[in-house]
């Protein structure tokens, strides 16, 4: 295992270089960190967690036909994917006041929202991911006009998909995060999901209660992070073989 090429090092998630040109693995780590890293933790057994919730999530994607770059679980933490160009933005789906939007415009947190929000930010750590609109993302190349209305779309998709999956399960879906990567094909790109989606790059309210099943414990010091995260995965139906 240590001898595996490393491609990239990010702050939740490790790249190996893949057993096949084309293909990488992405290693869930235990580590926590919110405001840009600033705020650090491990949570044991995160890793393990967000690996299992973002190959439920992936695999029905892919079986609704939402390609994404995942393949197949390897093993508690590792997971085979395709290798993607990342797309340098970050896509946010927002159904309900939260966050960051909350406070850019003023809106109560659990204000429903007029109809789901999509938006865009620049990936740049140095420059804290700032908010970009389409222009700024074809002018500077960042995506193509056609990109961004396969991402808008895709968005879309993924919400429909995801709010069902989880109203069902009695969980609201307030707002996620997703990233797309290029894929070449001949003389062909396009962009298809990527990334994680996890309770790490998810807003999960319980329906019932409001309780907080996401990253906005560990970012508020709430406590019980794992704990609900675990929640959200036997809700699902996943991890019954785990402690
Ligand atoms: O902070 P904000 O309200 O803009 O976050 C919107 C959604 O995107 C939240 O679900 C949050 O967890 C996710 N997000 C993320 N990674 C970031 C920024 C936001 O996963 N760098």
């Amino acid at each position: 295992n240590s001898k595996r090429k490393l491609i990239y090092e990010g702050k939740a998630k490790i790249l190996y270089e893949g057993p096949e040109p084309g293909t990488l693995i992405q290693y869930f780590k235990d580590d926590a960190t919110a405001f840009n890293g600033e705020k650090k933790a491990q949570l044991e057994g995160k890793g393990v967690i967000n690996n299992r919730i973002s190959e439920f999530v992936m695999t029905r994607l892919n079986q609704i036909g939402i390609t994404n770059h995942f393949i197949k679980r390897l093993n508690l933490r590792e997971q085979l994917i395709r290798e993607v160009e990342i797309v340098p933005l970050e896509v946010v789906v927002r159904n309900v006041a939260a966050g960051s939007i909350a406070k850019r415009l003023g809106l109560e947190e659990g204000t429903p929202l007029p109809r789901s929000i999509i938006e865009f930010y620049y990936k740049k750590d140095e420059l804290n991911d700032p908010m970009v609109s389409e222009e700024h993302i074809t002018a500077f190349n960042w995506a193509t006009t056609q990109e961004m209305d396969e991402m808008l779309a895709t968005a879309i998709r993924v919400n429909d998909f995801l709010c069902g999956m989880f109203s069902a399960v009695g969980i609201t879906l307030v707002d996620f995060k997703i990233e797309f990567g290029r894929i070449y094909e001949n003389d062909f790109s396009r962009v298809i999901l990527a990334d994680e989606i996890s309770p790490d790059s998810c807003r999960l309210w319980d329906t019932a209660t409001g309780e907080k099943l996401d990253k906005d414990r560990f970012r508020r010091d709430m406590g019980n992070v794992i704990e609900s995260y675990t929640e959200v995965a036997r809700r699902l139906g996943i991890m019954k073989d785990m402690p």
